[in-house]
């Protein structure tokens, strides 16, 4: 077959699916703790969102979204993130009315056309939370601590965590300036993704990975410096709640995050393992969107974490995840037992079991040989014998061991082993 999946897509296929199953799983959970409430939202929006949204300057509104007109002439855009969507609902839906602060979390898929790599996908899936309505920097230490509780809870060690503060509307303008005048006279000598940001979105330069190791980079001005007296205030505030809480973190003014929306506090979790793309999760601050987006002056933190790069981490990391696992059962019938055997496959379904049957008029070996492929935990064999005295011999399939059983008991011996 010539047709292929499309270039940075993937299946995500039955072997795999267990562990993305338990990683869900876990992340509503961990959320549930935090009184965090699932919100889905539309897979594509109208593009303007996105642009005023993630912001112009950005590289995923320049270089990436996947744009396309739809029958009605309108130009619409599948989402390249979560944020914005999640704040367009949060508005249009009146959850802004709703008691503050509003605490939402999502899975869901996101497309960017990116260059691919390790890790870097074009459709890629992200989890991640909002908490919109506090200033408050208790509430980036919260959702900080749901993400360090979330990766405990999987067992991960070795990521970091990396805070900077990008300052405010107040501080920043003046802070781009310097950084601006700094870097003018030696721009020529950075890379060109560098000279192309340099008068749209200077910052971002300070965390181009090519020129990473670049003195100029290196030295550039920070925004951390230069924050006026209440980011200051907000930051180290922040920093005292994670010494709080005892989380480990480094305060990194090269962490500037590549979308516009952001404000303050930026946070990203790095691993080692992941290739040069090692940010499993990004997020901040971000003031001033739900107000450029149509709603009054409402103040916001969140993040997003990938799940691609996190199963890739939680791998690298030997955690083990749960795999695929075999029926409880399997039920061996004839011809003539065969409707009795799907009527009491369907009562150990109902009560609970993961039962199995002959589907395909296979033979009796090979119906021997298919529940051991398939991994059944037991095995019956009914036959005419079995059905006229109501008993089964059961059978434990990882050692052999049979036991006599009634018919009626099977289900609650199965729940019970
Ligand atoms: P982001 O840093 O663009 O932030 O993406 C968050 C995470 O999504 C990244 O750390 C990475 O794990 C994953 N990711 C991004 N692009 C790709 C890709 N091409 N392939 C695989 N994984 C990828 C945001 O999206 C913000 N909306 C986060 C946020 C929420 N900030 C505040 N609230």
């Amino acid at each position: 077959m010539d047709l292929k999946a499309p270039r940075g897509t993937r299946d995500i296929l039955p072997v795999e699916t267990p562990a993305w199953q338990y990683v869900e799983q876990s992340f509503s959970s961990v959320c549930d703790r935090f009184s965090f409430q699932e919100i889905r939202v539309p897979t594509f929006e109208q593009t303007e969102l996105f642009q005023r949204g993630v912001g112009d300057t950005t590289d995923i509104v320049q270089k990436e979204m996947y744009t396309f007109e739809d029958k009605g002439g309108r130009s619409m855009t599948l989402r390249p993130e979560g944020t914005a969507g999640v704040v367009r609902a949060y508005l249009e839906n009146g959850l802004s009315s709703e008691p503050s602060p509003q605490k939402l979390y999502y899975i869901l898929n996101s497309f960017r056309y990116e260059k691919m790599g390790k890790g870097r996908y074009r459709e890629f899936n992200q989890m991640g939370c909002e908490l919109f309505g506090s200033e408050e920097p208790t509430a980036d230490a919260e959702i900080i601590s749901l993400l360090f509780l979330f990766f405990r809870e999987l067992g991960l060690k070795e990521i970091n965590l990396k805070i900077n503060s990008i300052g405010c509307p107040k501080c920043k303008p003046a802070y781009l300036d310097q950084l601006r005048e700094y870097l003018r006279p030696q721009i020529h000598e950075l890379c060109e993704n560098c000279q192309d940001r340099f008068e749209r979105n200077p910052m971002r330069i300070l965390d181009c990975k090519e020129d990473a190791e670049n003195e100029i980079v290196k030295n550039a001005p920070l925004q951390l410096e230069h924050l006026c007296s209440e980011c200051e205030e907000h930051f180290a505030s922040l920093c005292a709640e994670l010494d709080n809480l005892g989380f480990q973190y480094e305060i990194d003014g090269h962490i500037v995050r590549g979308l516009d929306y952001y404000s303050r506090t930026v946070f990203e979790f790095i691993s080692n393992n992941v290739g040069t793309q090692g940010t499993i999760c990004g997020g901040g601050r971000y003031d001033g969107l739900i107000e450029e987006l149509g709603g009054l002056p409402t103040p916001a933190v969140g993040f997003a974490l990938g799940v691609e790069r996190l199963l890739m981490e939680l791998n690298s990391q030997n955690i083990v995840l749960p795999s695929v696992k075999g029926p409880d059962i399997y039920i061996v019938s004839f011809p003539d037992t065969i409707n009795q055997a799907a009527k009491i496959c369907f009562e150990l379904r109902n009560n609970k079991i993961k039962a199995e049957n002959n589907l395909n008029a296979r033979s009796f070996r090979a119906q021997m040989k298919y529940a051991d492929r398939i991994q059944a935990k037991y095995l019956v064999v009914l036959g005419e014998d079995e059905l006229k005295t109501e008993k089964v011999s059961l059978k434990r399939m990882s050692d052999g061991e049979e036991i006599e059983l009634d018919l009626a008991d099977l289900a609650e011996y199965i729940k019970n082993n």
